[in-house]
């Protein structure tokens, strides 16, 4: 039952990785814009804070590129990379390359349980559906979760489902209710967790 973090903003990061209750962080390319940084000045800090899990998004549609890149930044960040790549042809394929060589892959914008067969034969380490967007477009994304998960399960699949673009509290339980592995969440989501009505009466 592992908690990540989908922000790249490392004060806040390294304040709440403090807390001991966070494994692991996700970022993307719009997330490390906002923060106004260079993404591998933002990896190295979070790597030298001891952060175990660094989700690095590499954006191409070129094989070559995805798999030169997520070499290159297993070498040099280490045990903490996981490569970010889309849910496309080629990302599957350098998703397939990367796995092979024993870099893990988290397959990013996964919308369907289809999408998530093809993930996990290509030996993707997590897949990432989208919860809060299937919601946006009528669909129920917690019962995509809850899906891929039974899926995985059902095939004795390796891959981990990693909970994404979640945006309150009740979905982060009913993801994990519904067998996910891994959750993301922005930093005012995971704030949320602890708060309870009865435990602040309880304190007064
Ligand atoms: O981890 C994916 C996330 O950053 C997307 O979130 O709220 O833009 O759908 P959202």
């Amino acid at each position: 039952m592992k908690i990540f973090l989908d922000t790249a903003d490392v004060p806040t990061i390294v304040n709440h990785f403090d807390t001991g209750l966070i494994d692991g962080i996700t970022t993307n390319p719009t997330l490390i814009m906002k923060s106004g940084r260079n993404p591998e000045d933002v990896y190295r800090e979070l790597a030298g804070h001891g952060v175990p899990d660094i989700s690095m998004e590499i954006v191409t549609e070129d094989v070559d590129v995805f798999v030169s890149e997520g070499k290159r930044l297993k070498e040099e960040f280490g045990e903490c990379t996981t490569i970010k790549v889309p849910c496309t042809p080629a990302g599957l394929k350098a998703c397939k390359l990367l796995s092979d060589e024993g870099i893990r892959v988290n397959v990013t914008l996964i919308f369907s349980a289809t999408q998530a067969i093809l993930a996990a034969k290509a030996g993707a380490a997590y897949v990432s559906p989208f919860v809060g967007r299937v919601d946006d477009n009528s669909f129920d994304g917690v019962q995509l979760v809850k899906d891929i998960s039974l899926l995985y399960k059902e095939q004795l699949a390796r891959t981990q489902v990693l909970a994404a673009s979640l945006r309150d509290v009740r979905s982060v339980s009913e993801c994990f209710m519904g067998g996910t592995d891994i959750v993301t969440m922005p930093v005012a989501v995971f704030d949320k967790m602890y708060n309870h009505i009865l435990t602040d009466k309880g304190l007064d």
